[in-house]
């Protein structure tokens, strides 16, 4: 809304000019946990902290802008997914979340299964020890090398997307003398109800081998007669952020629907299926996101529902969630810097990082929650919008946020929700150096991955 369309200038904390927020909570202090990660509190100074630690100690020792992954919660997510699925299920963490060798550790030691798009992703995950078999290999353009290099290595299964990679894969494979497990990756045509940039069920898009026309029917026929390959199921994955499970049944529904076409043509009963990741979480009070059990109780019971009427062995089930294990489980701290109230508007308050470590407001609108966090304020709320020092005016991180009236240059105010597509998206616009990911665990705190410097910026300049 402009300036203009309120001439008097409304006041802050009493209107919404974007229309899309709701009123402050009643206490700026609380620390919802729906939103933070599960060691996140407030102490008896007022200080938040995570896994013990006070987030002031971890500025000074870390700097700002730094990620904080809490470690405890990252392993007890990963725990319960597999203990919601089961031991006839898989879990595989989508990689593109957010990865490090620290992460790839936790993961295999809570035997969750690792899904990577892209060498860089595979390199890390073989770095971290990642048993090959565990790993799943996606991407709707794997370059030859990287597909030589994923065959070579054993990766449980490449997710084969496009009519062209069948046989790529085949070839090499063959060329390798190995038999690769693949499975196709169709298009369900379901539209999933989220940001258009991360919906990848419908057909108009780049993913996939589409249902609807048959082609996906085709696909498996190609399949079929590879001698480098062996089909070992079908793949869908419906977008990102997610709360409907509606999608996901019409999707598991037309899946088992071409398993039974498949049986029915070449005698032949696919041991899996995968439905991919999407599952929201909440990055504002106002999100509702499922639990793992509720999520595994309907995909297992559809699934199995569909193949009993389809008279089909139930196939082995696995899911994809990235954002849902490590989504929640890191913060953004930042230190305010430059104030700025703009009257009738909202006031607008610069910190030390902004798109450069959190694209995702400026990408897809995303909501964020924001809380001052290195001490407790009982001023009133104050309409604000964080954003970033970028040169750019669409360097916002929270869009719309209440912060106490009080807030002054040197305060730390924390995002949370940002353990995934934050650092894993990150970038250098403006030569921003890359904030550091610190996993805290039990009092104790680890850079896991590193600030990048100006060395680092430089080292790639040759001049
Ligand atoms: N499986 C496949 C094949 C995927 O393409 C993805 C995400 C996932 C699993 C994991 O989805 P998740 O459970 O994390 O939603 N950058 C966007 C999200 C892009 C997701 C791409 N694929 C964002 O920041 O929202």
């Amino acid at each position: 809304m402009s300036r203009s369309a309120h001439p008097a200038g409304p006041r802050h904390a009493d209107v919404f000019p974007d229309g899309h927020y709701s009123a402050p909570a009643a206490d700026l202090n609380v620390l919802d946990e729906k939103v933070w990660s599960r060691t996140v509190r407030r102490n008896d100074d007022g200080v938040a902290t995570v896994a013990g630690i006070e987030v002031t100690r971890l500025a000074e020792e870390f700097g700002t802008p730094a990620y904080f992954l809490d470690e405890a919660d990252f392993r007890a997510r990963c725990r319960a997914w597999s203990d919601a699925f089961g031991p006839n299920a898989d879990v595989f963490y989508a990689g593109k979340a957010f990865l490090s060798r620290a992460v790839v550790r936790w993961l295999t030691e809570e035997g969750l299964n690792l899904d990577v798009c892209s060498g860089g992703e595979l390199a890390t995950a073989l770095a971290g020890g990642m048993p090959p078999e565990r790993i799943a290999f996606h991407g709707n353009n794997k370059s030859t090398e990287e597909i030589e290099r994923a065959v070579s290595v054993g990766v449980g299964r490449i997710v084969l997307d496009s009519f062209q990679e069948i046989v790529r894969v085949a070839h090499i494979a063959q060329r390798l003398g190995r038999r690769q497990p693949v499975q196709i990756r169709v298009t369900v045509g379901v539209e999933a109800h989220t940001h258009e940039f991360i919906a990848t069920a419908h057909e108009d898009q780049k993913f996939g081998i589409a249902l609807a026309d048959g082609q996906a029917a085709e696909a498996v026929r190609r399949a079929l007669e590879l001698d480098g390959i062996e089909l070992i199921g079908i793949h869908s994955h419906i977008g990102s952020q997610i709360f409907d499970m509606a999608g996901f049944e019409v999707s598991a529904r037309r899946v088992v629907q071409l398993l039974a076409e498949i049986r029915d043509e070449h005698g032949v009963e696919l041991p899996e299926i995968d439905l991919g990741g999407g599952l929201g979480i909440a990055y504002t009070s106002e999100d509702d996101p499922k639990e793992p059990y509720d999520i595994a109780k309907s995909l297992l019971e559809i699934v199995t529902r569909e193949c009993d009427a389809a008279r089909l062995t139930t196939p082995r089930i696995s899911v994809e969630p990235g954002r849902a294990i490590v989504g929640p489980t890191a913060f953004t701290l930042y230190e305010v810097g430059t104030i700025k109230p703009l009257e009738g508007l909202r006031t607008y308050v610069s910190v030390d990082g902004g798109m450069s470590d959190n694209i995702r407001t400026a990408l897809y609108n995303a909501d964020y929650s924001v809380a001052l966090v290195s001490r407790r304020s009982d001023a009133e709320p104050m309409l604000s919008r964080v954003v970033g020092k970028h040169c750019e005016s669409g360097d916002i991180v929270v869009r719309d946020a209440y912060l106490p009236a009080d807030l002054a240059p040197g305060d730390l105010i924390a995002v949370p929700a940002t353990g995934a597509y934050c650092r894993s998206m990150a970038s250098n616009y403006n030569h921003a150096l890359r904030p550091p990911v610190v996993a805290v665990r039990d009092g104790e705190a680890r850079v896991v991955v590193r600030r990048e410097t100006e060395e680092d910026l430089l080292r790639l300049d040759i001049g």
